[in-house]
């Protein structure tokens, strides 16, 4: 159980017995107890009095205790909330989900195939809930070797279940196993749901076409104009539990500017984001994106009716039994080197196999970061903007982060171009900042190395271009 999970599973409590979620300083309270921290050091992170910390975190325990039944304290708060945790999550059905067949499906429940063309409100309500959902996985991969990732599903479920919140977005590197993440939680979690689509937005459509195929799909005839469309839609969002799921989204954007501005002809994308997460149904939008736009920002983590999650890279040595590597010893440092992106490990298996016999220590003895051709770099950079571009090869010249004045001193640029570009390249998981004395930027190794190697080849654009 980490912090998040604690926050989380307190806030629910909270919010069940208050109908209010955790204020800021009962989230310190909570997060410093988790860190085993004083009352003294917690009111110095929140710049308030100790006196009036300690008075939160007395509240705090008894609304808990009589929440959990439970007497609850300072000292006993870690060990009996893991201990209450982990029994609810034993009896959750959310996680004691039948794991279905992973083939594709595409089915209609009898209750939607009995529903009238129109399917009009009524007709639609005295459907029985059916067990078995009307699917359309056609789009969605097959998942036959899944891996760690149960922090990230468990902070799906909870999302989708228990707060139930209306517009996801799961973001992160291409390569890094979003689509594969999101395809295991339906795996897991099928019979929840009435309606599960997947579609992909790799050769995207407009927003009046994707509305009319998703109400086709649930027979629903569509109505004349995209506004009509819109709110059939809604309706059917809201008489079932539908999971609606675009993937690829990053294509609905422009590319060569910065990260997450919509295409002309896909702006309608963004006002039919903003509806789907403030209109009340009680479906789930999970966008699959590997840039972030602003809809897909969570602002404010509690009371905003969006979630983001940002995937790191795997850290399990899981992924590479059975490839026929050898040296386990040596896999985990492999997998770090590689940034936990199971696609740039697999491309360097291959290599590694063949130049090295397999022998992992033998190819970190080269103390290089080897590219490949089929890291999904090129395409990377190619959707930059040409000031991020820019960055990126300034910033590949540094071995270690980097603060904004020594790109100031290294760059020709404006202080707003590199706050833009900073910020853009983060929302594209390349650059990661690192909070410290002093705040630094980190290009991605792996990126690192391909701007390096490729240096004098990129196609880049110059300022005046
Ligand atoms: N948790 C995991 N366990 C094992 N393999 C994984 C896992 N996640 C991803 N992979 C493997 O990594 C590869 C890439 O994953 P995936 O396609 O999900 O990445 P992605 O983030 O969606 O990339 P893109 O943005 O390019 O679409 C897949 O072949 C998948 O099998
Ligand atoms: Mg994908």
């Amino acid at each position: 159980m980490d912090v998040n999970e604690v926050l989380q599973f307190v806030d629910r409590l909270v919010v069940e017995h208050t109908g209010k979620h955790l204020d800021d300083v009962q989230r310190a309270v909570v997060e410093g107890t988790w860190q085993r921290q004083t009352y003294d050091e917690i009111s110095q992170k929140c710049h308030v009095s100790k006196n009036y910390v300690a008075e939160v975190g007395s509240e705090l325990w008894q609304l808990l205790s009589a929440a959990l039944d439970e007497n609850i304290k300072k000292t006993n708060f870690l060990s009996t909330i893991e201990r209450i945790y982990i029994a609810s999550s034993e009896n959750s059905n959310i996680y004691q989900n039948q794991i279905y067949g992973n083939n594709n499906h595409f089915s209609y429940p009898q209750a939607l195939n009995e529903a009238s063309p129109s399917n009009d409100r009524k007709k639609s309500n005295s459907n029985p809930k059916s067990k078995s959902p009307l699917l359309d996985l056609t789009l969605a991969p097959q998942v036959i070797n899944f891996y760690s990732r149960d922090s990230e599903l468990k902070t799906l479920d909870d999302w989708i279940f228990n707060q139930k919140t209306r517009l996801i977005s799961v973001l992160g590197v291409s390569g890094i196993g979003k689509t594969t993440l999101v395809k295991r939680l339906i795996d897991r979690t099928l019979s929840n749901f009435e309606v599960i689509i997947w579609k992909s937005l790799k050769y995207p459509k407009s927003l009046e076409l994707l509305t009319q195929d998703l109400l086709q799909l649930c027979q629903v005839e569509a109505k004349a104009t995209i506004d009509e469309q819109l709110k059939q839609l809604l309706d059917l969002l809201t008489e079932k539990k539908c999971l609606i799921v675009l993937d690829d989204v990053q294509n609905i954007f422009l590319p060569g500017e910065f990260a997450g501005q919509y295409q002309p002809k896909y702006q309608d994308y963004q006002n039919f984001f903003k509806l789907i997460a403030e209109i009340e149904h009680q479906s789930t939008l999970i966008l699959i994106s590997q840039e972030q736009c602003a809809e897909m920002d969570c602002l404010d983590r509690e009371l905003y009716p969006i979630k983001s999650l940002d995937l790191p890279g795997l850290n399990d040595v899981e992924l590479l039994k059975g490839t026929g590597l050898k040296g386990e010893e040596s896999w985990l440092n492999l997998i770090k080197l590689y940034e936990g992106n199971p696609v740039y490990l697999k491309n360097v298996v291959g290599l590694i196999k063949n130049i090295f016999d397999g022998q992992v220590a033998d190819f970190l003895g080269e103390n290089h970061l080897l590219i490949t051709q089929d890291m999904p770099l090129p395409q990377l950079f190619n959707r930059l903007s040409p000031i991020e571009q820019q960055l990126v090869l300034a910033l590949s010249k540094f071995d270690q982060p980097v603060t904004r004045e020594d790109l100031i001193q290294a760059l020709d640029f404006s202080s707003m171009d590199l706050i833009q570009g900073l910020q853009s390249l983060q929302k594209r998981y390349l650059v990661r900042k690192i909070t410290g004395e002093k705040v630094r930027f980190n290009l991605s190794p792996v990126f690192r190395e391909y701007v390096r190697s490729c240096g004098k080849n990129l196609n880049y654009f110059t300022q005046n271009d």
